[in-house]
Order: C-alpha cells, then structure tokens, then sequence
C-alpha cells in the first residue's frame, strides 16, 4: 500500500511539473536546477574532453571567468562510457587527470586571488550498473527517484587546500547538492553549483554523500567554473560509494596531485589520517559487503567439520607448525564447536573496491570459474559417476577433445548457458537438458602429440614450461637430505656416483661436472617426504619424495640421467628408496615412464601449490591489505602500486572459496589431497624469502646464474638458453628501471625515504603482520634508502606481474593434456617392496594399464582441465604491463615520459622475444613441434594464448 500511494506521489509530482514545462511563465518560479533538469532536451548527456582542457587547467584568477563571462561551447555528445565494468574500474580516492604541467598547482592559487566569490559547477558522472541504483524496483528506488527528482541525493563538499590563517584551523567546506540531469543507457549525470569564497585557496579534495538508498559507482567529477571549458578538471574517481543509510560517513577523493606525507598541504592532512583511519577499522564485527576495511586473519576459513567431520582442517598463518602469509580478514562467526575456526557461510567479504568489474563478472573470468566449479564440476561428477576410474586407453583421453563428454543438467544449468558462459569448453548442446563437454586441443599438444613422452621435453619444460622455478644447479655430491634421518631414512641419496658416470657413458667425472656445472636437479625428496605416509593413507593417491638429476649438454638442452623415488619407513613398512634410470630395455624404460610420472605430479603439486599460489596470489595479499592501511591513496607509492593490485583480493577470496578448501578443485586433483595447503605452508616455511623472490636473486640462489657486471643485467646464466630467466631477466630490468625513474621523482634522498611515516609504516606492516609468521627473519630488507625502496617495489611488482604471467597462463597449454603434466600420481611403482605380486605381473602383462591407472582419474582429469582452460584466459578487458597510464602518472609530466619509456621498452621486448623463438640456436625455445617460449611475451589477445602479462594477479 506504502508503495502504491508513493507511486501516485510521484506520477502526481512528474504530472505537475509537466505543467510547467507547457506553461512557460510557470517555469521561472522553480529552483534553478529543476529548470535546467526540465529543459534537458535528451536522456543523454555531456561531459567534457578530458585531455583537451587540461592544457590550459591554470585555473588562475584571471581565468575564472564572472557568470557573465561567454559560455563555452555546447560540450561534446557523452562518449560511451568506460562501464561499471571497465577494468580500469576501481580506485581509491580517485585524482584530478590533467595534461598541464603546472595544472595542478596552479588551480591551487586561482581561486586565491578571486576578488569576488566564484561559481563553480560540478558534474558527476555515475556509472549505471548491475548491482547499483536504477538497478532494481521496489520501495528504495521509488525513494531514490523522488531524491533525485528533488535534486537531494548526491551532496557533494569542496575542501580547500589550505588552512584558515586566521584560526588555524581547516577551513570549512563548501557544499552543494548535485541533481540529477539526465542519463544514458551506461551513465548517469548529476550537476552542482558552488560558489566558492574568495579567500578559499585550492581545492585538494571533495567529500561525496551519497543520500540514494543503494551504493552507487562514482566514475568521475568535473569541475568547471562559469560553464568555461577551458578551465575543467577532472577527479577521477572509479570507485562504489556506499549509501549513507548504510554508512553516514562522507567518502573523500583526493586530487590526481601525489603527496608524500610531509608535503601533504595543511588543509588535507586531518583528512589524510583520518581516511587511512577509516580504511583500517577497528579489527572488530563482521564485515558488510560495502564496506571498505582491510584488515588480516588468518587462513581459517578452509574447512568448516560442523558440516562434515572430513572437511577439518587446521588453522595455517599464526603458528610455528603452520606459518603462513595472512588474509583479508572478513570477521564472520566462529565455530560453536572450535571458537579458532571461522563459518564459512555466507559472505567471503572483500573491501568493495577489490571486486571484480561487472565487465569481468558478467562476462569472464569469475563467472565462468563460478560456472565451472558449481555447475559443471557436479555435472562431470555425476556423469562419470565411479570418482577413481581411470582412462581405458589412451585414445580414450584423445575423446575429450575429439568427441567431448555428454554431461546431464544439473540443477536447471541447460548446456545452452553453460555454452555462452564457457564456450570454450561446450561445444555443442545435444539435447535440451544436455551438454557436450569438449577441450580444446592444448598448444602442446596440437604441435606434437607425442612430446610428452620423450625425455627431451620433460626436461626442456623445466626451463620454458610452467614450472621453470624449481629446476637448481647441483654444487655437493652426494645429495644429502636436511631431514632427520632417524625419523625419514638414511640422509644420503641413493643416487651414486657409478649411476651418474654410468649414464652420461663415461663423459667425465661426477666431480668434472659439478666443477662444470653441468649437473641440475628437481629436488622434490625434503618438501615432500615428511608427508609421504599421511598421504598414502588417502584414498586414490600416493606420494613418494623424489630427486631427478640431469645432464646439461653441450648445446644447452638438459638430458635426464637419474629419478629417485623414497618412501620414509612406517609403522607398517620399512624405508624404500630406488633409482630408476632410461634403459635399452622395455622393463626398464617402462619403470622410466611410470617414474617419471610421479615427478610430473611432484612438479605439478609445486608449481600449483607453490610456484603459483604461495609465491603469487597469497603472498601478495598482505601488500595489498598493508598499502591501503598504511598509504594515503595520495601517496605516490600507493599510485605506483595500485594497478598492480587489482582484482587479486577477489581472485584469492575466490580461491578460498572453491579451490584450496577442504574438498575443493585442487584437494581432489592433486596427489597431496587435504595436506595440500599445509604443504604450501611447509614450503613458506623452508623456502619463502621476501629477498629471494626478486628474479636475480632467485636465479642465483638456485645456481642458475651468477653476478658479472660485464653481462647484461648484470648476471651470466649457468644455462645460456634458459627461457623463462633469459625473457624474465629483460621484464625484471624494464619494470627496474621504470621504478627507479618514479622513485627518484619522488624522493630526492634516503633520508626522505626514512621519514616518511606512512611509506615505513607500510613496511613494518607487511614484515610484522601480513608476513609475520617470518617477521624476525634476519633477511629482510631495510627500508632506509631509495635504493632499498627500489628494490622492494620491483620485487613486488615482478610477482604479481612476470612471474604471475609465467606461471599462470600456459597451464592449458602444458597440463591441458595431463599426461604431459599430471597432476596426481595414484598408484606406486609396481616395483616398490610390499606391492601385491601381482601388480608387477599386470604391469609385465599391460605396462600401459599401470600408466594409465597412475594418472589422474577420468573425473579428475576433466575436472583440472576445465579449470586449467578457464585460469589459463586473459578477460577480455586484460590490462597488459605498460598500458595505460593511471591518470596520476599523466598528472606529472616526467612521470609520464617515464612510464611511456616504460611502454616502448615492452613493445620492444615482444620484438625480442619473437626473434628468440625463431632463433635454431636456442633449442629450449626453438624446434620441431616445440611450443615457442611466449610466456613472458608482454601483450596477447583475450583468451587462453599462452603469453601475455597482466598488470595484476586477476586469475
Ligand atoms: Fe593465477
């Protein structure tokens, strides 16, 4: 009833102004802005060139033109938005874009010198979305349009730079209400007018009230004063203001102008402190969706047993046992039954700003990962039925891309939505309640199917594949384990010298080769063997520890020359170890084979586990959380670093959701099963150093490189044609250089680098409590030079952009055919002591049937698959390294040179690159039916493409 009546309200208010408008003599007596609102001919707007008057932004006094003044010409039609989606969509706190050198300082003291007070006006354009107002029907947007209508729904207060000498004290806002004008099918417009005092001094920023009963997406505000073009600037903002029937503070966007906290202008600074304030919480309550807090917990989210006992799982960060990088805290109830484990019902909060653009959720990345775990995972599980049945025959796994697999409806999911959702994955709908699930044919794959099996490619993938991190020079013989013999066996490895001069044939000596540095090897026997008989106590897996020597020859390619295979003693079983190696005869190349198998899994487990989750995604989520407590969004390092976090919050929360928990896509695919977490947290534990995730310390500290200062960047490689090092080396000096150019824009001397309370601050925060479960860890850098800086920026940057990229987005096109790449291993070799008698005749029988069984399952392969094809994809709306510069750096005229500098070098390294590929000499990269080494190629098409960096972890 409430709602009819206001239904008529309205018609009945619309109804009478309509009277107005036929009636001209009626219309002078309404407020100047419903005037202008009614005589807005079309639901369209317009707003200004952004790049074209900001040449002239001296918004001096001079220029500030009285009402009289002439207008400018009727602005341009609105260009079609940058939607809600666009990538560049979130922000904090915005900032004014403006091409003028001088613009931003100079509008500073326009408004100083005015003689009289000055009309400024301010358009705000709102992106239309999904979830936003004009979104819905129903009481709130009858409320909202009445607001709107009445011009009282977005109330916005211009704050001056500048302190009131007088008293000291800030100097009080000016505000207005801007109303709506109009809007288009993606934007809506609302206009203000303020008339400023003539002893305001600058505008540093606007405090936006957002009286609307649902949060709204601000894109941007432009101000102009006395309708002259000329004189605009623009305060880019991208960001969701809540409503204040949510929350009644004031959200506030600062000016493009970066600060560092001693040079904040006097009248910002209370409000520079009190944001950041706003922006930490208070660690307290359950966060609501709109709100913006970022805090840290612990991962304790993964498991909830109060609804199944199997889903226990242990509590990892915040322990000597489990030390762990922490999360995004989101606050929700704790468990009546284990007050340290969080509910994981309802909402995985992020802070509002992180979450995907609806170009993203709508269309890509997060919707289709949703589709795939939600809906298609079930359909898989349900049409395959038997969870541990294995592949028949090999050209039984060829059907997945020849025929596809018929899968039914689940849930009311007809394949003709899947197939717009993923259509990479569904090809054809058969029926209208099912679907055909079929795989594109992998990179790999296509090129050469057979690849897989050789040694050749299993070695050169451990320099150009997916995992190029865990391959290490061997410098002492024997191998000894670090683990404690009498629990884990005896130290030494059972890989003797006589083995390895037997299978480099008499070559040279072992000594000879180490000397040389020709001996590598994949060390997988310390990370995994402590949890080889709690894994074997799963269902459907196995797990041994494992150690692969290899030989690099004289033209750069690795030969495997050794695999051994180790199983600690258990209650039931004495200590096992054996050493297999390629052999002339079909047992022994057979045992090879299965061997090497079991390392595939291993290096499937690291790279997912820690190449890629630990050392990206989860590592960076504390500087992410610590730079948005910590940083002003004025600051010039938060600036610097804010592209580069976009997005990796949501996709972490994502991944808590549905891919590491308990019982999700990585527990039930790969070999570690539920230990997969904690085996992450072991590996944080022995291996993760801040100092050592920079590329040339990582190279060195595995052997790979070494420092000459006569070589380029600084370091001769131990394997000349080694990919992922030789393309990574020329990203991690461009990425150097461009931070040291914005670095050294900033910051004039160290000492500035030690006073700056926010910058150390930030700092402290992620050693002491993002990270710290390490935080009196002697290596960690000191933040007390600008060279220090420099180094810890291009350290964060190169992760969450070419390592990322490295690691993430050729998963199809290597493991889109498992058996190149399996991601568990099942069964133990057949050989290994204790095993029935008669697995070893079966595999004398059939030795492709113990293959086969080794291998992920039917559900489980198909499951990986589809979720490697849809985290292999670049979003259509990617944002590559080097493109488009944030509207701050274009705000500082060398800021911008520099990052132009910075964009032609990466074009100029895809140059590179292609030339590398085509090179016969570089046999890594180069040859029959190899997949060219483009991981590191800077730019791609949207997509799985194999190449491409984003500037952000976004999948
Ligand atoms: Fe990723």
């Amino acid at each position: 009833m409430i709602f009819i009546n206001f239904t008529l309200s309205l018609l009945y208010i619309r109804r009478a102004l309509s009277c107005f408008i036929f009636h001209p003599p009626l219309l002078s007596t309404l407020p100047p802005f419903l005037t202008k609102r009614l005589n807005y001919a079309e639901p369209t707007l317009h707003t200004r060139s952004l790049s074209s008057s900001f040449s002239s932004l001296c918004l001096n006094s001079s220029q500030w033109q009285p009402l009289s003044a002439p207008k400018a010409k009727s602005p341009s039609f609105l260009s079609p938005a940058t939607s809600a989606g666009g990538k560049k969509a979130q922000r904090r706190s915005g900032g004014i874009r403006c091409s003028s050198e001088a613009a931003d300082e100079a509008q500073v003291s326009v408004l100083t010198k005015a003689k009289i007070p000055t009309k400024l006006k301010a358009v705000v354009t709102i992106n239309l979305t999904i979830g936003g107002i004009f979104s819905h029907v129903g009481m709130t947007r009858g409320l909202d349009d009445f607001a709107d209508l009445m011009g009282r729904s977005l109330y916005l207060e211009l704050l001056s730079k500048e302190i009131d000498p007088k008293n000291g004290s800030e100097r009080k806002p000016v505000g207005a209400y801007a109303h709506k004008i109009g809007n288009n099918t993606t934007e809506a417009k609302y206009e203000g007018e303020f008339t400023i005092p003539q002893d305001f001094g600058g505008i540093g920023a606007i405090l936006v009230t957002n009286e609307h009963h649902k949060e709204i997406r601000l894109k941007d505000i432009v101000l102009t004063t006395d309708d002259d073009e000329a004189s605009s600037f623009t305060i880019d903002c991208q960001s969701w203001v809540h409503s204040k029937f949510d929350n009644h503070d004031k959200r506030i966007f600062f000016t493009s102008k970066s600060y560092l906290p001693s040079d904040t202008p006097a009248g910002l600074k209370s409000y520079r402190d009190k944001e950041l304030k706003a922006l930490r919480g208070s660690g307290t309550g359950e966060r609501k969706p709109f709100e913006r807090i970022y805090d840290y917990d612990v991962y304790n989210d993964l498991g909830d047993p109060e609804i199944h006992p199997d889903n226990a799982r242990p509590v990892i960060g915040g322990s000597k046992q489990f030390p762990y990088p922490r999360r995004c805290r989101t606050g929700r109830p704790k468990l009546k039954s284990d007050p340290k484990v969080e509910k994981r019902a309802g909402n995985f909060y992020i802070p509002r700003d992180e979450a995907f653009s609806e170009i993203k959720q709508a269309q890509f990345s997060a919707k289709t990962l949703r589709s795939v775990m939600h809906a298609v995972v079930p359909s898989i599980n349900s049409a395959l039925v038997d969870k541990n049945k294995s592949f028949p025959y090999f050209t039984a796994i060829d059907s997945l891309f020849d025929e596809g697999l018929i899968l039914g409806d689940q849930g009311g999911n007809a394949g003709g939505a899947f197939s717009t959702v993923i259509p990479r994955l569904i090809k054809a709908v058969s029926e209208a309640d099912d679907f055909l699930l079929r795989f594109e044919i992998p990179e790999m794959m296509e090129r050469d199917k057979f690849s897989w099996f050789r040694d050749e490619e299993f070695s050169r993938q451990t320099l150009a594949g997916i995992n190029p991190l865990s391959i290490q020079l061997l410098t002492e013989f024997p191998i000894v384990s670090k683990l404690d013999p009498k629990i884990y066996g005896p130290a030494k490895s059972g890989i003797t010298k006589e083995i390895i001069e037997r299978e480099i044939r008499g070559y040279m000596t072992v000594e000879q080769a180490l000397k040389e540095k020709k001996l590598f090897i994949l060390d997988f026997h310390d990370l995994y063997l402590p949890y080889v008989n709690k894994v074997r106590t799963l269902e459907n897996t196995t797990l041994y520890g494992s150690r692969t020597i290899f030989f690099l020859n004289p033209d750069d390619t690795l030969r495997p020359i050794a695999i051994e295979l180790t199983r600690p003693k258990s209650p039931t079983k004495p200590h096992w170890s054996q050493v297999f190696a390629n052999s002339w005869d079909a047992t022994g190349t057979w045992l090879w084979r299965l061997a090497k198998a079991h390392v595939g899994a291993h290096d499937s487990g690291y790279h997912q586990l820690v190449s890629h989750w630990l050392r990206t995604h989860c590592c960076a989520e504390p500087y992410i959380i610590a730079a948005n407590r910590q940083l002003s969004a004025m600051h010039p390092i938060y600036r610097l670093l804010f592209p580069h976090f976009r997005y990796t919050m949501e996709i972490n929360a994502l991944a808590r959701e549905s891919l590491i928990n308990a019982g999700g896509i990585i527990e039930g695919g790969f070999s570690p099963g539920k230990y997969s977490v904690e085996l992450s947290s072991v590996a944080y534990a022995q291996l993760w150093r801040f100092d050592m995730e920079a590329l040339p310390a990582d190279l060195i500290r595995r052997g790979m490189a070494v420092e000459d200062p006569t070589a380029e960047h600084g370091l001769r490689l131990t394997i000349k044609d080694y990919p992922y090092a030789a393309d990574g080396l020329l990203i991690w000096s461009t990425i150097k250089q461009w931070v040291t150019d914005y670095v050294n824009q900033y910051y004039e001397s160290s000492a500035q680098v030690i006073e700056d309370p926010e910058l150390q601050a930030w700092w402290a925060e992620i050693r002491n409590v993002g990270h710290g479960d390490k935080k009196d860890e002697p290596w960690w850098p000191v933040l007390n030079s600008t060279d220090s800086l420099i180094g810890i920026l291009t350290t964060i940057i190169w992760t969450v952009t070419g390592h990322h990229a490295a690691v993430n987005f050729g998963q199809y096109h290597y493991a889109g055919y498992f058996p190149n790449q399996p991601t568990t291993a099942r069964v133990n070799l057949p050989v290994e002591e204790g095993e029935p008698a008669d697995r070893m005749t079966q595999f004398m029988i059939r030795p492709e049937n113990e293959l086969l069984k080794c291998f992920p399952s039917q559900i489980q392969a198909s499951v990986i698959m589809a979720v490697l094809d849809i985290l292999s994809s670049h979003s259509p709306d990617e944002e590559y390294l080097g493109v488009g510069p944030e509207a701050a750096y274009a705000a500082e005229p060398a800021v911008q040179a520099a990052f132009e500098r910075f964009s032609g070098r990466l074009k100029e390294i895809e140059g590179i690159i292609d030339g590398r590929n085509l090179d016969v000499g570089l046999k890594n990269r180069c040859g029959a039916g190899i997949v060219p080494y483009e991981l590191l190629k800077p730019f791609s098409e949207a997509g799985v493409t194999g190449k491409g960096i984003p500037t952000s972890i976004s999948i």
